[in-house]
């Protein structure tokens, strides 16, 4: 059984896509934190509905590395084993990365390398591309950049807008989440480089 803490800062919807197959038992693994680094996030408020414990850790004005130390400490005091970035909209420093080499996993809405950073599904219609999707990684030291657990594309139609994209990337985003933090937590993902290969 593995101790979760969760990291989102604003709508917190993969963060109950995650909790909801916890609950289920498919995963095994427990939601020990959430953190958010915005008090106003509807995340924070979802999480202490369902009674997890739960603080925002304001990140500002707050230098980044001081700002990990705070965070970094709530997660020791929980004995945090995977982090999951749930849309948390701040990057982590190198000595919080350092902290939990290949322990923090990130959702990201693009097949990556392609369409990191901000906007990506805008990113995705104004290059034209055909395809897109998500992707579930292990968080390196740079942005949207580790080694790949898990991937789902989506078809990019003619009449897409930025809404029905996202929308449709979502929905895959709440299935592989779940699908990638299993495999974590049953400790089924062994390091090739950056490969990353799973074991049935
Ligand atoms: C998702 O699109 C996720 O891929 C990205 O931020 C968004 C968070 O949405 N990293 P939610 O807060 O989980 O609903």
């Amino acid at each position: 059984m593995k101790n979760v803490a969760i990291l989102l800062s604003g709508r917190g919807s993969n963060f109950l896509a995650l909790s909801d197959a916890i609950t289920a038992g498919k995963i095994p693994a427990r939601i020990v934190l959430v953190v958010s680094n915005k008090p106003d996030a509807p995340g924070l408020t979802h999480a202490r509905e369902r009674n997890y414990e739960a603080v925002c850790v304001p990140s500002k004005g707050i230098k980044r590395e001081a700002y990990d130390r705070q965070v970094v400490k709530e997660l020791q005091a929980r004995q945090v084993d995977v982090i999951c970035l749930a849309g948390f909209m701040r990057l982590l420093s190198s000595w919080f990365v350092q902290q939990y080499p290949r322990q923090i996993l990130n959702i990201h809405p693009s097949l990556l390398p392609a369409f990191p950073g901000l906007h990506s599904q805008k990113q995705a219609l104004e290059w034209g591309a055909k395809v897109s999707g998500c992707t579930v990684h292990f968080v390196d030291e740079k942005l949207d950049h580790g080694p790949i657990i898990v991937q789902r594309s989506v078809p990019v139609l003619d009449e897409d807008t930025e809404e029905t994209l996202s929308a449709r990337i979502l929905e895959q985003e709440h299935q592989i989440y779940p699908e990638a933090l299993k495999l974590v937590c049953e400790e089924r993902v062994r390091f090739q480089e950056r490969l990353v290969v799973i074991l049935k």
